[in-house]
């Protein structure tokens, strides 16, 4: 157990560009719990980038790749767990997290989202990469997924107009309660 008597994982998904990365080492630090990334994981292991494994081997070899990280992290405690935005798809590993962690969606509105993958463009994100039209991008994916993010998550949490610290803070309060 951590100092601040956390057991569970602490497992944060949402959208990409909901700021799972930045609020998974918020809370990283400040609960003195380790950040476990998935898609972190996935490079280095496969020593290949993101983009690479989508273009080279299609999405498919990436989710079974995502699904593995996450079948071994979820048998671990006491972890803040960053998840790749796609990993509501697969419900298995909804199950699998659930089972040792508490799962923060990360809820942001379109306009959020836009505005943070155009700060982080082209770096390792491509199912949004190279497209004119990010914000219809985004919109429809969010569409498919919006479900399947509420559903699996045990708590939500509202992102926009929020600092990092503001949104974790929020998270530990939950934690608290
Ligand atoms: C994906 C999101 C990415 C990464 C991959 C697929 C998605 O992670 O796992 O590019 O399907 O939404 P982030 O949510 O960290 O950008």
């Amino acid at each position: 157990m951590n100092k601040k008597g956390i057991s569970k994982n602490i497992v944060l998904i949402g959208m990409s560009g909901s700021g799972k990365t930045v609020v998974g080492r918020f809370l990283s630090q400040k609960l003195n719990m380790k950040l476990k990334d998935t898609d972190d994981i996935i490079v280095l292991n496969s020593k290949k980038t993101i983009p690479y494994i989508f273009n080279e081997y299609g999405e498919k070899y990436f989710r079974d790749l995502e699904s593995k990280v996450i079948d071994d992290l979820s048998s671990k405690t006491g972890l803040i767990i960053s998840t790749g935005g796609g990993v509501i798809l697969n419900k298995d590993n909804i199950y699998l997290l659930k089972k040792k962690g508490i799962l923060f969606f990360l809820r942001a509105n379109i306009d959020t989202l836009v505005k943070n993958i155009e700060l982080s463009f082209q770096t390792h994100r491509p199912l949004l990469d190279n497209n004119r039209e990010l914000e219809d991008n985004i919109r429809n994916i969010y569409k498919k997924r919006e479900k399947l993010y509420t559903s699996g998550a045990d708590y939500i949490v509202k992102v926009d107009n929020k600092s990092v610290e503001e949104i974790g803070e929020e998270i530990i309060y939950i934690l608290n309660k």
